[in-house]
């Protein structure tokens, strides 16, 4: 800045910003450019009060204020909503109101789980983010905005222009649904989309980025009359989000912890025809996690599954390739870059442009058969199916980038420090005449404790909170490797002390061989961290018996809990056992309370409202 020509400035006043700004850094500089929108919002809107008042006398100066900011991007408020479960939609969401916020947007950033669904109708310039989680619903954080657009009370929306970023996974078959459903009912409502939804897989970097700087350019278009006042400051509400956590941890899936392993072991007593391993890392003071948090894990894929692949396509692991912007060969890419164990509809539509034959043709435009074939089949199936000449570069165009899993976490902080605990489920399935096996709980339960490391990142997980008050009775049901986060709830309230009624509802298996943990809750109910414990172990008698049916055979005391204001958890399968739950807490309600189906569903939406029912299934 060497010139005050053209500036409205003094040059004493010129001299005195320039020397001003020449000292700030960028934050500084984006958190002032807020600050000075923030007032000229201000003296524009007394401008134009008195300008209403003093009508015989207009002022050129209101007049010169009025027509730029008429012109001016900064006058636009953009509100961001997202609804994100791990994290992907967040990062996007602060991702796309930095970028707003460097082209003079005013931003309104928003977590669609603390967003007042009645301001919708007051959004002129919107955007949603929105993944999709359990089976094509949005995630817990969008779901309340979700129905609210979808039911009675929904506003019109006229005078609002939108768009819609879908996150999703294509191996899914409700690909994206959730955004799909947010486009779809906007424009119902009245509102004017701006810009075509984009649809965004698991490698969604580049076409989101696009899609924002697309997207930001249409709203910077021909200005969109604002009727609200801007807010004060531009930097709204990224500490708002109510997902605080997030921002200050340090490691993330880009640049996560490489943990050592303290001690790994299988929870399955002698006998089991299944493996569920208990893994203890040792991470680093900035792990900052909160009980309920998951862990995101970055797997690689087994050697020998990187061998199959290399023999059914004759290349040689040696050849040098340009993978996810790296120089690596065609091994190293396929140990560490690619989604070998599962394939997706997206996968076998790129695979059909090196391999045209009639009958992938045919599988692919025969949708059932196509959902049928990818459940359980591998890119060694996909391969070995459908045999053509791929060259390495050709491989890694048609295959999904490797991503990480989570695990709940289960261990607290207060009596694990500088750890983390994970129970895992190693997946190992026959198909297709081989022995197909999960590509992270293979590599959690095969890694070697001495020599190898674990990349970890944390992902908060705000919507699985222990109740605030430490006194609130705590009733947690869950299967499988759901005990997870219950482990970290007990030991926690163990070492806060004098904590509220907890009640355990375990399902497994077999009782002998998959009771989790089975030591620790009977130390745990000796010592009173644990109140009580319910088990159903499904086949070991002859009448299936499972978590629900434990719930309902306790229906009077279930629901005198709740009645105290006991908080609910459900954790583990998202298909079956999720469902079943809250279908026997609906059950326990209805006669409990004798009242009928539609007032004990309603008691059950109003758990989850206050946030008193809560939910971690997958
Ligand atoms: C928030 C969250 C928390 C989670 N917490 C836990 C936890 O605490 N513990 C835990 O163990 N897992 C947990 N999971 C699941 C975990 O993230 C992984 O999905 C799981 O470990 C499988 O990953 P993988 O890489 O081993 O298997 P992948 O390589 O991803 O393979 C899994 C795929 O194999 C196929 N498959 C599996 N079994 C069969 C079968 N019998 N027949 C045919 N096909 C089959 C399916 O297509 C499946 O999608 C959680 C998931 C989420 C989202
Ligand atoms: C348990 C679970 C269920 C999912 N279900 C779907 C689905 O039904 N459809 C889909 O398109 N994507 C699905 N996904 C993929 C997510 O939408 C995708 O990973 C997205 O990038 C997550 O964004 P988020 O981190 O903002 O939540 C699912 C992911 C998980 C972990």
């Amino acid at each position: 800045m060497s010139t005050f020509q053209g500036s409205p400035l003094s040059e004493q006043q010129f001299q005195q910003l320039s020397s001003f700004v020449a000292g700030l850094n960028r934050d500084q500089i984006i958190w002032s450019s807020g600050y000075l929108a923030g007032i000229y919002a201000q003296v524009s809107q007394s401008l134009n009060e008195q300008n209403i008042v003093q009508s015989s006398e207009p002022s050129n100066n209101t007049t010169d204020l009025q027509v730029n900011a008429s012109d001016s991007v900064s006058e636009k408020i953009l509100t961001i909503i997202y609804g994100s479960r791990t994290g992907n939609g967040e990062m996007l969401a602060k991702r796309m109101e930095q970028s707003a916020i460097d082209k003079g947007f005013k931003v309104n950033l928003q977590n669609a789980a603390t967003y007042k669904a009645k301001d919708l109708q007051n959004e002129k310039n919107l955007v949603v983010i929105v993944s999709t989680h359990g089976d094509g619903v949005p995630p817990f954080a969008a779901r309340e905005l979700h129905e609210f657009i979808h039911g009675k009370r929904a506003p019109k929306l006229e005078n609002t222009t939108y768009a819609v970023l879908a996150l999703g996974d294509s191996t899914y078959y409700h690909f994206c649904k959730a955004g799909i459903d947010f486009d779809v009912q906007l424009e119902k409502l009245g509102g004017k989309r701006l810009v075509q939804r984009a649809e965004c897989d698991v490698d969604f970097e580049e076409q989101a980025d696009k899609w924002i700087a697309d997207t930001l350019l249409a709203f910077s278009g021909p200005a969109i009359e604002e009727s609200k006042p801007a807010p004060k400051y531009t930097m709204i509400s990224s500490q708002k989000s109510g997902n605080s956590s997030v921002e200050t941890v340090r490691y993330t899936k880009k640049n996560p912890f490489k943990a050592a392993v303290l001690e790994k072991v299988n929870l399955h007593g002698r006998g089991s025809d299944r493996k569920t391993i208990h893994i203890e890392l040792a991470t680093d003071k900035a792990f900052d996690y909160q009980p309920g948090d998951s862990a995101g894990i970055i797997p690689v894929n087994s050697v020998a599954l990187i061998n199959e692949v290399l023999e059914t396509t004759s290349l040689s692991g040696d050849t040098l390739i340009d993978a996810n912007g790296k120089r690596l060969t065609l091994r190293e890419a396929l140990y560490s870059e690619y989604e070998l164990s599962k394939i997706t509809k997206d996968v076998v539509g790129k695979y059909f442009i090196y391999c045209p034959s009639p009958k992938l043709k045919s599988l692919i435009d025969n949708q059932e058969q196509l959902q049928k074939y990818l459940h359980g089949r591998d890119v060694v199936d996909l391969l070995s199916d459908f045999p053509t000449k791929v060259y390495a570069e050709d491989l890694i165009k048609f295959l999904k980038p490797l991503q990480p899993r989570y695990y709940s976490i289960s261990s607290s902080p207060l009596s694990c420090p500088g750890e983390v605990h994970l129970t895992v489920g190693v997946v190992e399935y026959q198909n297709a005449g081989r022995t197909k096996k999960g590509t992270c709980s293979s590599f959690l339960s095969d890694i070697e404790v001495e020599n190898e490391e674990v990349p970890i990142f944390i992902e908060s997980n705000p919507g699985f909170r222990l109740p605030e008050d430490n006194k609130t009775p705590i009733i947690m049901v869950g299967a499988g490797t759901g005990i997870a986060p219950y482990r970290a709830f007990v030991q926690h309230r163990e070492e806060l002390g004098d904590s509220g009624k907890s009640w355990l509802f375990f399902g497994n298996r077999h009782f002998e061989t998959e009771f989790l943990y089975q030591t620790e809750w009977q130390e745990f109910l000796k010592s009173g961290a644990l109140t009580r414990m319910d088990v159903a172990f499904s086949r070991d008698g002859d009448d299936k018996k499972y978590v629900q049916h434990r719930l309902l055979e306790n229906a009077s005391e279930v629901y005198q809990w709740l009645e105290e204001g006991a908080h609910f958890y459900i954790c583990g399968d998202m298909k079956f056992m999720a469902a079943d739950v809250e279908k026997a807490l609906v059950e326990i309600v209805k006669n409990q309370a004798s009242i009928s189906d539609e007032e004990a569903t309603k008691y059950v939406d109003n758990l989850q409202q206050e946030k008193r029912l809560q939910l971690d299934v997958y």
